[in-house]
Formats: structure tokens, C-alpha cells, sequence
């Protein structure tokens, strides 16, 4: 890697590090998944599985897949629930977590993107513990730790499949529930780039999104720690140097599929230690009030998110700059990050990404901006923001160039 971050001094003298997930990445692994459970995995007398995937990925024949590949060794598929909602959904949750207490399930198996692996989540911390799923919004509110969960990842975007977070949407209400608490981050994620070949196009583009937004979000977190940071910086050059051919040939380019998956993997390592901030705190709020897919909802936020924060880490961004591939002429770190945001947006153009919530038919009426601007303030995310975040005509002027008003 080159010269991309410069030395500056620590953001914080006191952190944890805590990545305890298996990582198993190989095409075909998926394949190989009932013969590999039985070998060192620490899955022995768990025999019992059950399975969360979406109609998404079943009608392109991943769930056949994964179920075949379980068929013939020592695991009793008891449970299947393949309906999960793009943005996991509240009361789907529920119905999860009352199949699987039917069936007593000793290991889970999230088949999916995000909204699938963070379903799953949402249903074992249920399975294993009284109360209801606000009762463990927040940090650190689960009790008892969930049975198993494998992740096999069929997005290359949230980085899921080795977090200690899920994103449950609360439809009547128009917010999402953040849960975080390592009770439930995943035995094992099981990375396959056979699976992420029937991705679409517009989807490869916005679930990338959400790989470099959680990294440049981890860059600049106020939980920045080199641990991470070194980690965003190779995933920020993975997905530049990869995501435009992933666009135009992702079926049939095994190698930038596997990058592309590796780097929202290693995004997902990163901002689990080092949450992103404004980002993802008004990308959560706009999604859950439009329905807009994730990884387009916090990629725009981003492109306004690093011109708020500029002034208080430029540092940062110019190394974001430096990894996206833009030429340091010696300029300024502001004046380079700049160029950073600038290069962003080109990338954004070439993979069909629009610029605004507005391009996306976000509704433009005062009482959804009022909304915005309230919600997102709330939203655990912008606690970790560079700059503190309150309600100054700045944060606004944010909330309004995110939209495009
Ligand atoms: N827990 C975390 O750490 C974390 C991090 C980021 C995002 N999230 C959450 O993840 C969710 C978004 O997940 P996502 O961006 O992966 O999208 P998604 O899971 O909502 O999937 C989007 C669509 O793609 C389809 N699809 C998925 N894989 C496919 C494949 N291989 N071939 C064909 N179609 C496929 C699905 O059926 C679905 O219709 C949001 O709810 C977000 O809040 C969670
Ligand atoms: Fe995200």
C-alpha cells in the first residue's frame, strides 16, 4: 500500500479491539458448508439449523444452493424462513423468533444481505432472551448470549456478517431500532463469490456504497483507532479501484466479485470498532421515512457528511483522497479531501448513483425535513461524529444539500 495516511497524533488512548468471527472465504465454500461444519468448527452436537433468507435471494437459487449443500452431512435443516422484507422488518421478527421456538433450533443460518443476516440477529437475541426488541436498543442490553449464528453473505455491502450490530425497521413508526451488543455477532461468516454473481447491477453500486461509507465513516469516527484505520484505507482502495468493473461485469468476473466482497468484509471489521457518524445517523433516518435502499441512503449522506466534518479532520479525508486514487500534489489536506469528495461523486456517476435523496423521489415537504433533522439527531451513530452534532443552522444546511433543497 502507498504512503496513503500520514502520521498524526492518536484520536483516542483508550479502545478494545474484539473481531471474534470466523472468516472463511472461498468460491464454492458455501458448497462445501456441511462437510466443513463437521471438521474444526466447534459446531459438534448442533445439529439443528435453521435457515432466514429473502425471496431476493431465493428466486436466484441461492437458497436451493445452500440447502442442497446441507443435505447428506450430520445437520437436520428444521426451520425455514424466506420471506425477510427489504430493511428487516419489526413484525417480521416476531414471526422468526415464533417458528423457531417451535422447532428449538442449536444454530441459525443467515442466508443474505444485510437485511437478512440482521433479521436473523434480531430473531436469536429474541430466542434467547425475555422481553421485547426495544428493550435491547442501545448498546450492551442483551443478557443472554444467542445460540450460533452463521453468516453467509450474499451482498458485497454491510459487513454483517462479522458485526455486533442489526437494523430492525419499525414500519408503524417510521424509525429503525439499532441493537449492539456482542451476545449475538456471528460464529462464523462464510464469504462465497458464487454468491454474489446474480447481484444486480444497481445493486452491486448501492450496497458498495455502503463498504466505502462504513469505512470512510470509520476513518473519521471519533473511535478512529490505527487497528481500523488501516483496515478502512486498504477497503476504501478495493472498492475504488474495483467497483466501476464490478458494475459492468460482476456475473462474470470472479475476481472483482471476490474483492468486492472481501472489502465489505473488512469494512464491516473496521467501523464494528469505529462506528461512522453522520453518515449513517441521517442515512438510518431517511431510510426508515423513504424506504431508501441502505447503502444509497448513506452514500449520499457521506458526500455532505466529509464537507461538514471537514474542518475538524482533514487530515482524514485527504488520506480517503489518497486512497481513492486522487494525485497529492502537495496541496492542503482540506483543499485534498476536497478533491476526495469531488472524485466520489464521479465514481458515484459512473456506477448510475445519483447525488441526492431529491433524485430519489425523497419527499420534499417541510414536515419530512423537520423529521429528518429531529430523528437523525437522535440516531446512536452521531455520537460518533467528528463534529458534535446539534441543531445549528450548519447541521441544517446539511440535512438540506443531503436532500437537495
Ligand atoms: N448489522 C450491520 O452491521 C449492518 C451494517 C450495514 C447495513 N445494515 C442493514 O442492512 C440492510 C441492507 O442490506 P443490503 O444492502 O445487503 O440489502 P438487502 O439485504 O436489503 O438486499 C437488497 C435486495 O437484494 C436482493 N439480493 C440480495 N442478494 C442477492 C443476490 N446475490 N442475487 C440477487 N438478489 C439479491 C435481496 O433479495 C433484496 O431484494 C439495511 O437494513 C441496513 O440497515 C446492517
Ligand atoms: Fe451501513
Amino acid at each position: 500500500m502507498s504512503l496513503i495516511h500520514r502520521n498524526v497524533p492518536l484520536a483516542t488512548m483508550d479502545f478494545q479491539w474484539w473481531n471474534p468471527t470466523r472468516i472463511i472465504f472461498g468460491e464454492g465454500k458455501v458448497r462445501d458448508l456441511a462437510d466443513d461444519l463437521d471438521l474444526d468448527w466447534n459446531f459438534d452436537g448442533k445439529e439443528k439449523v435453521f435457515v432466514v433468507s429473502d425471496q431476493g435471494v431465493k428466486g436466484a437459487g441461492l437458497l436451493d444452493y445452500l440447502l442442497d449443500s446441507l443435505k447428506g452431512g450430520s445437520r437436520e435443516v428444521v426451520g425455514v424462513f424466506d420471506q425477510v422484507l427489504e430493511e428487516a422488518d419489526r413484525d417480521q421478527v416476531y414471526e422468526i423468533t415464533r417458528k423457531a421456538k417451535e422447532v428449538n433450533p442449536d444454530v441459525w443460518i443467515a442466508l443474505g444481505g444485510g437485511s437478512v443476516m440482521d433479521a436473523c440477529k434480531a430473531a436469536a437475541v429474541l430466542e434467547s432472551n425475555e422481553g421485547d426488541l426495544e428493550d435491547f436498543v442501545g448498546l450492551y442490553l442483551v443478557e443472554e448470549e444467542s445460540k450460533p449464528i452463521i453468516c453467509i453473505p450474499t451482498t458485497a455491502g454491510t459487513g454483517s456478517e462479522v458485526t455486533w450490530g442489526a437494523v430492525i425497521m419499525d414500519r408503524n413508526e417510521k424509525t429503525k431500532l439499532i441493537i449492539g451488543d456482542y451476545k449475538f455477532i456471528p460464529k462464523v461468516a462464510v464469504l462465497d463469490p458464487e454468491l454474489t454473481r446474480t447481484l444486480p447491477a444497481h445493486l452491486v453500486a448501492s450496497t458498495a456504497l455502503d463498504a466505502l461509507t462504513h469505512s470512510i465513516g470509520a476513518l473519521a469516527s471519533e473511535d478512529r483507532q490505527d487497528l481500523s484505520s488501516a483496515i478502512s484505507l486498504r477497503a476504501i482502495e478495493m472498492v475504488a479501484d474495483n467497483l466501476e468493473e464490478a458494475y459492468q461485469n460482476n456475473s462474470t468476473n470472479l475476481d472483482v466479485r471476490s474483492k468486492m466482497l472481501i472489502a465489505a468484509c473488512m469494512a464491516g471489521i473496521a467501523f464494528q470498532t469505529a462506528l461512522p457518524g453522520a453518515d449513517h445517523g441521517i442515512g438510518h433516518t431517511a431510510g426508515a421515512l423513504h424506504e431508501l435502499q441502505h447503502g444509497l441512503a448513506v452514500g449520499i449522506a457521506n458526500l455532505y457528511a466529509m464537507e461538514f466534518n471537514m474542518k475538524a479532520v482533514p487530515h482524514v479525508y485527504a488520506s480517503v483522497a489518497r486512497a481513492l486514487g486522487v494525485k497529492d500534489d502537495g496541496q492542503s489536506d482540506e483543499a485534498l479531501g476536497m478533491k476526495g469528495i469531488e472524485r466520489l461523486k464521479e465514481l458515484y456517476t459512473r456506477v448510475g448513483v445519483k447525488h441526492t435523496y431529491k433524485d430519489y423521489g425523497f419527499p420534499l415537504d417541510s414536515e419530512t425535513m423537520e423529521n429528518l433533522i429531529e430523528q437523525s439527531m437522535d440516531d446512536p451513530c452521531m455520537a460518533f461524529n467528528p463534529v458534535g452534532i446539534s441543531r445549528t443552522p450548519e447541521f441544517e444546511q446539511l440535512i438540506k444539500n443531503c436532500i437537495g433543497v
